[in-house]
């Protein structure tokens, strides 16, 4: 396997690959409370980028949902982050923020979608990852949309599986 890039060094705590423990809730004004399993996946080839794939599934019926891949980016020297996403809900979005220790505050930076998106369209996202003392990893994830301002969809605690 590839050397870590001294680049992105500071997120190395996130490679590798995390499983929901519990499954994970989402709400929203608009939506019935659902539950969710969750699977993380970080990897490299060598690059200053790290690569990744998060697949969601239902609690209860283990139906695949939500997928969303892409790439991170740091800014040499800085800590400044940046996602760069695919959704299969047909969104793409460049999310950038700040890493503080473990943690990783990310704000909808743009944001396009197909043009027969399913409504309400979100407007914007904002989430945290954040490595706890007791090695979980944990997502929280918010949006607006058309109808809604900024409040928590998502809410998961992650355990290293490899
Ligand atoms: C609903 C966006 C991640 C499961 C929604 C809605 C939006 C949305 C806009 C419709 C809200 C409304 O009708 O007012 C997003 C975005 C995500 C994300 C931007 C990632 C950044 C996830 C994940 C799951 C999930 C990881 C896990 C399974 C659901 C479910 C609903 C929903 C079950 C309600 C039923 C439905 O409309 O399909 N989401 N979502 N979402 N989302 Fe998410």
């Amino acid at each position: 396997s590839a050397e870590l890039n001294p680049a992105i060094l500071p997120l190395d705590w996130l490679l590798g690959t995390w499983e929901s423990e519990e499954p994970g809730e989402g709400c929203f004004p608009t939506i019935n409370p659902f539950r969710y399993i969750e699977t993380l996946c970080f990897s490299h080839v060598g690059q200053p980028v790290i690569n990744f794939m998060f697949n969601a599934f239902h609690a209860e019926s283990k139906k695949p949902l939500h997928r969303e891949c892409g790439f991170i980016r740091i800014q040499p020297g800085t800590n400044r982050v940046a996602f760069i996403i695919a959704q299969n809900s047909g969104l793409v979005e460049i999310e950038e923020g700040e890493l503080t220790g473990h943690q990783l505050n990310l704000q909808t930076h743009a944001l396009a979608r197909i043009s027969f998106a399913k409504e309400p369209h979100v407007q914007q996202i904002s989430r945290v990852f954040q490595l706890r003392p007791d090695g979980r990893l944990e997502q929280t994830v918010s949006m607006a949309t058309d109808n809604q301002p900024l409040m928590q969809h998502l809410r998961i605690t992650y355990r290293r599986s490899s």
